[in-house]
């Protein structure tokens, strides 16, 4: 068979190592050809691909990033994308495509094939790991790690300034970012999407912290609300598939603490940073496992489905079961977390 790859959405470290096991089992192991579309959907939407083969994939299991390219391409905002999709595979000789993404990509995936009868099978990827069906994605755990190596070291210095300071961590729907690297950094306010939080609490813990004579961290999610919500500007930028950019929490927090506690307060944005880089060994694993699993569901024709981690077992799920609905964090789990807060 002639098969497809490609990476769409946001990146996140792992996504070439899952190429790498695709194409080593792929080829050496079943004997199939690849070829690499480029820039997620964009690529098969104008037969944008190019050859990879074994060397193509050499030296790249560290490497963050993806050597296809990405970007957040929904091949169903103009008109005609499924069907340019289709003719482009056939032209292209491409049996079935390998799609690597999160919500959006597989999002698109489901639809291509419930409803366009191509022939795909997902891998879910996000450093989010807010995709239902499976336990974990890979990329979390390593933006997870850089957020909680960025929070130990906030630590140092607000207690030598007598700071509060507040970490912004990405994580648009869901906190899963937050809440891990709060809990491994020791937070002492950890602000999720899920969960409105009270500013009046928040400078309260900021209070009890002080009176311990150490320094408070916040870590916030960048899509964490007060209650009653964050005054959105008019002209939010929004992406193909209508996610407006977010960012602003931090600072807002940072001036809102400052003005009533009077406390010298800062914000640190980690973004991106938390999205570039090698992966972490879980990640290489995680994403090595997924790829190989992916193969051998190309293999048996197992089309519409997605690899998932349960438990430590890799499963098929169907796309359109995984991408029903978002995974976030469940209260009860936050709440354990609150025992650390102040
Ligand atoms: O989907 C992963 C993610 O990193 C989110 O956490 C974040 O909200 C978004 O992507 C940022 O997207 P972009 O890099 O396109 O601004």
């Amino acid at each position: 068979m002639r098969i497809g790859v490609l990476t769409g959405g946001g990146d996140c470290p792992g996504l070439n190592a899952v190429i790498r096991a695709v194409v080593r089992k792929g080829v050496g192991v079943q004997g199939h050809e690849f070829v690499g579309y480029r820039d997620g959907w964009r690529g098969p939407l104008e037969n944008d691909h190019r050859p990879l083969g074994v060397p193509e994939v050499r030296g790249i299991l560290p490497r963050g990033g993806t050597i296809l390219g990405s970007s957040r391409t929904n091949p169903f905002a103009g008109d005609g994308g499924p069907e340019k999709i289709a003719a482009n595979l056939e032209a292209a000789g491409v049996d079935g495509l390998i799609a690597i993404g999160g919500e959006d990509t597989l999002g698109a995936a489901s639809k291509l094939h419930s409803e366009h009868g191509l022939n795909i099978i997902g891998v879910p990827k996000t450093i989010d790991n807010d995709l239902s069906a499976t336990d974990y994605t890979f990329g979390f755990d390593t933006a997870v790690n850089v957020a909680m190596e960025a929070i130990d070291r906030l630590h140092t210095t607000a207690d030598s300034h007598h700071r509060v300071l507040i970490a912004e961590v990405m994580g648009r729907h869901a906190g899963w970012i937050a809440l891990h690297a709060g809990l491994a950094g020791g937070a002492n306010a950890i602000l999720i999407p899920e969960h409105e939080f009270d500013i009046d609490a928040v400078c309260e813990l900021v209070g009890r912290r002080f009176a311990s004579h150490f320094a408070p961290i916040i870590v916030v999610a960048e899509g964490a609300n007060p209650i009653g919500g964050m005054p959105q500007p008019d002209n939010a930028k929004t992406d193909s598939f209508g996610h407006a950019r977010l960012g602003g929490i931090g600072h807002w927090l940072e001036a809102e603490i400052e003005r009533r506690t009077g406390k010298e307060t800062r914000a640190t944005v980690l973004g991106h940073v938390q999205r570039g880089g090698t992966p972490t060994a879980f990640d290489r694993v995680l994403a090595t496992r997924f790829g190989l699993h992916a193969i051998d569901a190309v293999d048996q024709g197992r089309w519409g489905t997605m690899t998932a981690l349960r438990g430590t077992d890799i499963e098929l799920v169907q796309l359109t079961e995984a991408t029903a609905e978002l995974k976030t964090v469940p209260e009860s789990l936050y709440a354990e977390s609150e025992v650390f807060f102040g």
